[in-house]
């Protein structure tokens, strides 16, 4: 796997491809070049068997402060919209991958960076992290899906708070409200977040990938219905596959 990166790493071990953010002096905030390698290595992992599950972490005080501001600044209206389009391909990347996304927060997560993480299938997030949506204070909105995947994923109301004022927020508070899977504690982080994506590796990696699949369909402006006979192909589908057979057949020798 490419290890060439500048402003990201990748490792892959024990089947947990860890994407660590890598430009700690901005707290790494996403310039041009650092989206397009992390477009790359999201793509590279998604293709990669050796890789079950994808972890996301930040080097350094920020899992990601968000877009480039300071880029933004010289960003010609062609390369803000070529930057906006390339930011949906990576938070599609994510939301679409055939293998779960854990984000590991563990500072500021703002703008671009919390958009990363809402993406992300789960999020465990440090007590000490601060996550959120500051655009506004630069007269902007979020550009990538943070309108919509927060609303999906706190309810409108919530959303709007965090929206409108721009605050920071804690892992607690979003725990409380239903966004931040597990909060833990700073000084166990690196273990924690190790431990509960290890865990992930142990489960069968097909049916993750459908039961992601369905859990997506389920946002869909599709008739209930017809999400509920996908899930009843998927199932049949899985049932007459050897994954599933071997399973069984383990219970039942052991029962
Ligand atoms: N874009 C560009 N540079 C950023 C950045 C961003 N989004 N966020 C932080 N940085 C840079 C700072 O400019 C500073 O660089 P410098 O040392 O070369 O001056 C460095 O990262 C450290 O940030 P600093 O602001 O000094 O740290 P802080 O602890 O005082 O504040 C934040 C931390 C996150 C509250 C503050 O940096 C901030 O508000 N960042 C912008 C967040 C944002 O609006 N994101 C959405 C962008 S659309």
């Amino acid at each position: 796997m490419e290890t060439n990166y500048k402003h990201i790493t990748v490792k892959v071990k024990k089947r947990i491809a860890v994407l660590g953010f890598n430009r700690p002096d901005q707290l790494n905030a996403m310039n041009r070049k650092m989206m397009d390698e992390i477009i790359a290595a999201i793509g590279a992992i998604n293709g990669n068997d050796q890789a079950q599950v994808g972890l996301i972490r930040g080097e350094g005080r920020a899992f990601m402060a968000g877009a480039d501001i300071k880029e933004y600044a010289s960003q010609t209206p062609e390369e803000f919209k070529a930057f906006q389009d390339c930011g949906i391909e990576l938070y599609e990347a994510l939301e679409n991958a055939p293998k779960p996304w854990v984000a590991a927060v563990n500072g500021y997560a703002l703008g671009g960076g919390f958009e990363i993480a809402l993406a992300c299938d789960m999020i465990l997030a440090s007590d000490t992290a601060k996550m959120g949506l500051p655009e506004v204070f630069l007269s902007l909105v979020p550009g990538g899906g943070g309108t919509q995947r927060l609303v999906q994923k706190v309810g409108i109301n919530r959303a709007k708070e965090m929206l409108f004022l721009g605050g920071q927020y804690s892992a607690q508070k979003l725990y409380d409200w239903g966004i931040v899977n597990q909060v833990v504690a700073q000084d166990r982080f690196d273990e924690e977040v190790l431990k509960f994506a290890e865990k992930l590796t142990r489960r069968s990696p097909s049916a993750i990938k459908e039961l992601k699949r369905l859990a997506q369909l389920s946002l869909s402006p599709i008739p209930f219905d017809e999400k509920i006979e996908e899930e009843g192909k998927t199932v049949s589908k899985l049932f007459h596959g050897a994954d599933a057979k071997k399973a069984i057949q383990n219970f039942t020798n052991k029962s």
